[in-house]
């Protein structure tokens, strides 16, 4: 396999030098010369590029405080309100953007989410029916070994199927269950139960495209409790586990090994990740934001969308206009 390849480099307002370096694998790229505490809209711009094309980005050597993670992630759009965590807790006090990933506890109880097992592949929030478009994690606090993130690609694994199973899943619609997170507990307010046909969740197409870039990609969200409407349950379970067969092979994803004061920020329509499980003696503390979804994933089946422009009422399409080059029609002074 190819090593590492392109570097691209370009001089920005504050005078430093902007890197986008490949990871080489199926996705990411590291962007270096960037303090995310300041960021002029060239640099800002040219990150967006690299996260559009590389799926995943990587910025290392950050020194930012929950508000300074706040003002960054904001720049991508509106955030959500960190999710209820296992403990019942809903955010950190007077910060309702932050989610506490961790395993510490402080007098026995947890801080954060996900202890420190094995998360297993999901994209984040799916269950909804406006899933997040993107998802900030930042490195507090790292084990010494272990812990480490993998993220894949739902382009490179939509364009691997072979060209039978891509007519089969085509016109299928999948649910994404709500029951359970990625760590295996059971997500607040909810009745635990173990029948895909029957649990929670939220109807997606199984192949969707990805409104920014226009490219396919095969949207399977996570495993557990997953169905593909209209199926019998084993045929759903079948056609899930030979999909799903695909990611688990290594070509199609980057694993991360963390350092403090690493920000990794990934497009959560077209990508999944996992993390390792760690020693339970050790820390790990990450602080994640969480970029609101414009829109429920797109249909390719639909190939136009007409919306309404919110300010002055025209129709408008709202799709794949990056992917072929052109500026949104009804937009204007933007
Ligand atoms: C998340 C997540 C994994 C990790 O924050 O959404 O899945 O490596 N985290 O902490
Ligand atoms: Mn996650």
């Amino acid at each position: 396999m190819a090593l590492t390849v392109a570097t691209t480099s370009e001089r920005h307002a504050a005078g430093g030098a902007i890197e986008v370096i490949p990871t080489g694998r199926a996705l990411g790229a590291e962007v270096r010369g960037v303090d995310l505490k300041d960021l002029d809209a060239a640099a800002f711009a040219r990150l967006m590029q690299a996260w559009h094309r590389h799926s995943v980005v990587l910025i290392r050597d950050q020194t930012l405080n929950d508000q300074e993670l706040i003002a960054f992630s904001r720049r991508l759009g509106d955030l959500d309100w960190a999710p209820i965590q296992e403990t019942g807790r809903r955010f950190v006090e007077g910060l309702p953007e932050i989610y506490i990933v961790s395993n510490v506890k402080v007098n026995g109880e947890p801080i954060g989410s996900l202890g420190d097992g094995e998360a297993v592949w999901h994209t984040d929030m799916s269950y909804l029916d406006v899933p997040p478009k993107a998802s900030l994690l930042y490195a507090l606090e790292v084990p010494p070994s272990g812990g480490n993130t993998a993220f894949c690609t739902m382009y490179g694994i939509y364009e691997a199927l072979p060209q039978m199973l891509k007519d089969r899943v085509a016109g299928l619609n999948i649910k994404h269950d709500g029951t359970y997170n990625s760590g295996g507990y059971v997500r607040q307010g909810v009745t635990p139960t173990d029948d895909p046909v029957t649990s929670p969740g939220a109807l997606h197409p199984l192949v969707c495209t990805h409104p920014d870039t226009g490219r396919r990609m095969l949207y399977l969200g996570r495993r557990r409790n997953a169905y593909l409407l209209g199926l019998k349950l084993a045929e759903s379970e079948a056609l899930l586990d030979e999909l799903w067969s695909f990611v688990d092979r290594p070509e199609f994803a980057w694993e991360h090994v963390w350092r403090v004061g690493d920000l990794v920020l990934w497009d959560n329509r077209c990508t999944m990740h996992r993390r390792d499980a760690f020693d339970p003696s050790s820390r790990r503390i990450m602080h994640r934001t969480q970029v609101k979804g414009e829109q429920r994933p797109p249909d390719p089946r639909t190939p136009l969308q007409l919306e309404r422009h919110p300010d002055d009422g025209r129709i408008m399409r709202r799709r794949n206009l990056l992917a072929l080059g052109v500026a949104p029609r009804c937009r204007r002074g933007r």
